[in-house]
């Protein structure tokens, strides 16, 4: 049975990027594998040092949230980063595997970090040295627990790529320890955003979460970017620069052919189209807010769930960090 590794940066609840980008994949994936799921705090940490308290609370929601699209404790192994000693060692061993300059080269680290600089302007070019490194602990996320198989979205690929760069090298120098991983991605790798946005974000404010109230849903249906040209209920429309139109395309599969012919004929208006995506959207989202209501209602039990795929997750661990220090010759 082939292994699998994934992880997320408990920073905030999931939203539909993650859902249709990466998590639609672990669920059609955790029948069929072994299945380990890191809930990435030390990663989280590396850009959120200053605020411990929401990364703490965010391993919890972040836990119910995927919980509540229906991954099954019995199936995936759900652990936290920080419980696995192992993959904070096997980050100083690999570091010295990496340049400098290969860090400032992978594109999401790049991208992270204008996108800082955007934010915060010259306090953006403080980057910590544990912020430029987070490829070299995600490699050893992924290797810890001879991760094969790793569901991501395509923002991950050079992260991914950066990690089979260091098993080649680590296996080139101290003899064929690791494997190399392969990403698996999924249909739709990039969710768009309510304003119209590529990429749908925390940070970009432009998400739909899985954990959004009715009333919320409906505010942001309401101002979801449309074709600007289409003014009058009547006039055509190009549905491929609506949002309104793109999110039917998940949510309302059934509908969608006749949402696209009304709206390019002029037959559909926009008020209307939104009121049928809002039904749409709560519709989707009901049964995933439902099953979450039975785990915040009995936290002890996701507590305990994450215990336990931590204690099989370490056992994991140690044995890698075994074969690792051996072949390092440093299994004094
Ligand atoms: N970097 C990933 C993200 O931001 C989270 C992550 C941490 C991850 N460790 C991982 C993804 C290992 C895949 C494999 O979403």
């Amino acid at each position: 049975m082939k292994t699998i590794l994934t992880g997320l940066r408990p920073t905030g609840n999931l939203h539909l990027g993650h859902y249709f980008g990466a998590c639609q994949n672990y669920l059609k994936m955790q029948d069929d594998y072994e299945f380990y799921l890191e809930i990435a705090d030390v990663q989280a940490l590396t850009d959120h040092f200053n605020d411990p308290m929401k990364v703490r609370q965010n391993v919890y929601e972040i836990t119910m949230d995927l919980l509540s699209i229906g991954l099954d404790p019995k199936k995936v192994n759900f652990f936290i980063q920080s419980k696995i000693p192992e993959i904070a060692e096997l980050t100083v061993f690999y570091s010295n595997l990496v340049t400098v300059a290969r860090l400032e080269r992978n594109p999401t680290v790049k991208s992270e970090i204008a996108q800082k600089k955007e934010l915060f302007g010259h306090h953006g070019e403080s980057i910590t040295y544990g912020f430029l490194g987070y490829p070299v602990s995600q490699a050893a996320d992924i290797t810890a627990f001879s991760g094969e198989l790793v569901p991501v979205g395509d923002d991950q690929l050079p992260l991914l790529e950066q990690c089979r760069e260091i098993v080649r090298k680590f296996n080139s120098i101290y003899g064929n320890t690791l494997k190399e991983p392969q990403q698996v991605l999924s249909n739709i790798t990039r969710v768009k955003g309510l304003d119209g946005n590529e990429k749908m974000g925390k940070s970009l404010g432009n998400a739909i979460f899985l954990v959004d109230s009715e009333e919320e849903i409906q505010k942001k249906i309401m101002n979801a970017k449309t074709d600007p040209q289409k003014i009058k209920k009547e006039d055509p429309a190009n549905p491929d620069i609506c949002m309104v139109y793109y999110y039917h395309q998940l949510v309302n599969k059934e509908n969608v052919s006749t949402v696209c012919s009304e709206c390019k004929k002029g037959h559909r208006g926009c008020v209307a189209c939104k009121r049928e995506l809002i039904q749409a959207m709560n519709d989707f989202l009901h049964p995933i807010k439902e099953k979450r209501k039975y785990y915040e209602q009995h936290p002890e039990i996701v507590k305990e769930i994450l215990e336990t795929g931590t204690n099989t997750a370490k056992k994991k661990a140690e044995e890698t960090i075994k074969k690792v220090k051996s072949a390092m010759k440093i299994d004094y």
